[in-house]
């Protein structure tokens, strides 16, 4: 009688068997297909290194969506009248004929105030005076523009940026940055955690400090904290505040182009050069010309803008990486406007 009860007991328990190991293939192979089909996975190092940059498709296409370029106008010959033998003050597209200027106009209405047009930067009844600051600020950002595709090719190559990389539309650009005083930094000795805890859209969502960009892309304190020697020696290396500085800036700098850290490291030793990729090096010039654009363009503006388009602390609007870059490892996915434009200092099209 034993062995009647026994016998389907096991039988129970290998049919139970049975289905666990079918279930859990299906569920390997499902898996694996859902992955497949949904990761689109580049390996930038060496196998085994890790050095994989994962992209949802989902989010790709909604990148693709955001990065649609508008048509260049008709190119304008550099012949004819000058733009200063036609017009009373013009300041900064001196080179231009009149016919280039022209385009510049329209085109830059286009990018920077298609709902607003021309009476965003102008009195309509005198195009020649400067009384809205909206046309003091553009004729910087004229020079700007110009001095990034002409003296920042080591970052911007011959893909170069016009208005329209920044501003997509809008007279004021979607990701723009001011000095973000810690909420305790006047709290006396107990409360200064040095702006950590925050998280937010500049450091990435981390809990880093919430402002590494006023030290790091506006002010020149050094990026660099590892130790270079094999024990801890005098002259000490950074402190633990810079150091957080510095990983605030790269969770903001990974954010920016939509990437992780091995686009530009190798995590056996984020300071060796040798191990990184070329992309690091290309950062390294963005982050100069960073400095260079807000200390010697945009901060500069301070004057000129009302109270309103001001910072807490009273600075400037300033850019970051993500002012171009805004999830794109390339601005606009690498299509060069700039091309179209040698009236912004652009290569001209062959
Ligand atoms: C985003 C700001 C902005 C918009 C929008 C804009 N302009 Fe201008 N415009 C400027 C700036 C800046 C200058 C001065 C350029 C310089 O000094 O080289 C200027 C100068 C001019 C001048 C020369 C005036 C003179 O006598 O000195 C004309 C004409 C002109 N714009 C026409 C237009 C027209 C037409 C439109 C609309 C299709 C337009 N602009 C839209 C910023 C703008
Ligand atoms: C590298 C990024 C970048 C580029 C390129 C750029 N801008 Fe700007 N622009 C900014 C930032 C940052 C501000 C400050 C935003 C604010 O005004 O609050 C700004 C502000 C402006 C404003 C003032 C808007 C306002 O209402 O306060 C005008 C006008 C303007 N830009 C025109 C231009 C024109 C025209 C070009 C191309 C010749 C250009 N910009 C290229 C980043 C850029
Ligand atoms: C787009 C490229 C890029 C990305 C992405 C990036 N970094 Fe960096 N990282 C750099 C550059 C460039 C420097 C050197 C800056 C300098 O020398 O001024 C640097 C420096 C560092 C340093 C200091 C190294 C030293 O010599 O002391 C550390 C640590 C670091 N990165 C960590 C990270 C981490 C962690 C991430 C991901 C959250 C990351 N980085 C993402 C480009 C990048
Ligand atoms: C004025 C606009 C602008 C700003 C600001 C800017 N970049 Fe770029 N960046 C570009 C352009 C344009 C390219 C494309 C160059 C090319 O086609 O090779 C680029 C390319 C790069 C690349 C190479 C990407 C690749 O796939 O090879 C890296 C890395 C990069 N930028 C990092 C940064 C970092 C980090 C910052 C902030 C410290 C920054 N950039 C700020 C315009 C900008």
């Amino acid at each position: 009688m034993r062995l009647d009860f026994t016998f389907p007991k096991y039988l129970a328990l290998g049919y139970l068997a049975v289905v666990i190991v079918v279930l859990s293939t299906v569920s390997v192979f499902l898996g694996l297909g859902w992955t497949v089909d949904r990761v689109h996975a580049t390996q930038n190092g060496y196998r085994g290194t890790g050095m994989d940059q994962v992209k949802w498709p989902a989010a790709e296409r909604a990148l693709k969506a955001a990065n649609v370029v508008p048509e260049a106008l008709d190119p304008a010959s550099p012949e004819g009248d000058k733009a200063t033998d036609v017009y009373q003050n013009v300041q900064v597209l001196k080179d231009l004929s009149a016919e280039q200027f022209g385009r510049v106009m329209s085109s830059i209405t286009e990018w920077v105030a298609p709902d607003e047009g021309c009476g965003y930067c102008h009195n309509v009844e005198n195009m020649a005076d400067d009384s809205l600051y909206t046309k003091k600020v553009a004729r910087r950002m004229l020079e700007m523009t110009r001095h990034i595709n002409n003296d920042w090719k080591a970052h911007v190559a011959n893909t170069g940026v016009t208005c329209y990389t920044c501003h997509k539309g809008n007279p004021v650009p979607a990701n723009i940055w001011f000095a973000d005083p810690s909420p305790q930094k006047d709290a006396g000795v107990m409360a200064t955690n040095d702006g950590m805890g925050h998280p937010n859209k500049t450091n990435g969502s981390s809990s880093l400090p919430r402002d590494p960009l006023s030290p790091l892309l506006f002010g020149k304190e050094p990026i660099r904290v590892a130790g270079t020697t094999g024990l801890p020696s005098k002259p000490y290396g950074a402190s633990i505040q810079s150091t957080e500085q510095t990983y605030s800036l790269m969770m903001h700098m990974s954010a920016s182009l939509g990437v992780n850290c091995t686009f530009c490291h190798n995590t056996r030793s984020f300071s060796d050069w040798a191990d990184s990729t070329p992309q690091r090096m290309t950062a390294w010039h963005g982050i100069q010309m960073a400095r260079d654009l807000n200390g010697s363009y945009l901060d500069p503006l301070k004057g000129v803008y009302p109270p309103n388009r001001l910072g807490p602390l009273g600075d400037a609007p300033k850019v970051s990486c993500a002012t171009c870059h805004q999830g794109a490892n390339k601005p606009l996915l690498g299509v060069s406007m700039a091309k179209d434009f040698p009236e912004l200092g652009g290569v001209p099209a062959k």
